[in-house]
């Protein structure tokens, strides 16, 4: 699969993946994370796609859920502003490989889940959003 290019590509976010707080993975929904603190983005759930180390010979794109905010379920408003993508499809070690995230179609807001139970249910419907959304545009796996 080709990364984005031109008017598709709706926003794009590069940078070196950094330790989450592992909670992604506890929940089945493993996320690699950037720090956006201050960056012109607009907070919520979108569906997108990753390249992973961009440049390389050994350069993948992926499609992703990418959750954009502050995490209203956890931390409240001075909590850090964090993307984290979801690779649908993909297993392996990301942190501190070099990623550029594409953010392509604004699925939702971020919302205040009542606990991990009811988050994890609206992930699962995300990650469905963001296959039929991969299916349309023809972005097929990984
Ligand atoms: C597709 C997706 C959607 C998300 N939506 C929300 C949300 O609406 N509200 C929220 O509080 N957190 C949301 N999150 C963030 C999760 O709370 C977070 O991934 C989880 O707590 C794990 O954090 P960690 O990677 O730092 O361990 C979302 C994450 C993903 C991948």
């Amino acid at each position: 699969m080709t990364p984005p290019t031109g008017a598709a590509a709706a926003q794009r976010i590069e940078g070196v993946v950094e330790h989450g707080d592992e909670r992604g993975r506890l929940l089945g929904f493993p996320t690699a994370n950037l720090g956006v603190h201050g960056q012109d983005l607009r907070d919520g759930v979108w569906a997108g796609l990753v390249e992973v180390d961009p440049g390389t010979g050994r350069a993948t794109t992926h499609v992703a859920a990418v959750s954009v905010g502050h995490r209203p379920t956890y931390y409240d408003r001075t909590g850090e502003r964090l993307l984290e993508a979801n690779l649908l499809d993909f297993s392996g070690d990301l942190y501190g490989r070099r990623v550029i995230v594409h953010l392509i179609t604004r699925l939702r807001p971020q919302r205040r889940s009542t606990g991990s139970e009811e988050l994890v249910t609206q992930l699962r419907a995300d990650v469905a959003a963001v296959r039929e959304w991969a299916a349309g545009a023809g972005h097929s796996g990984s």
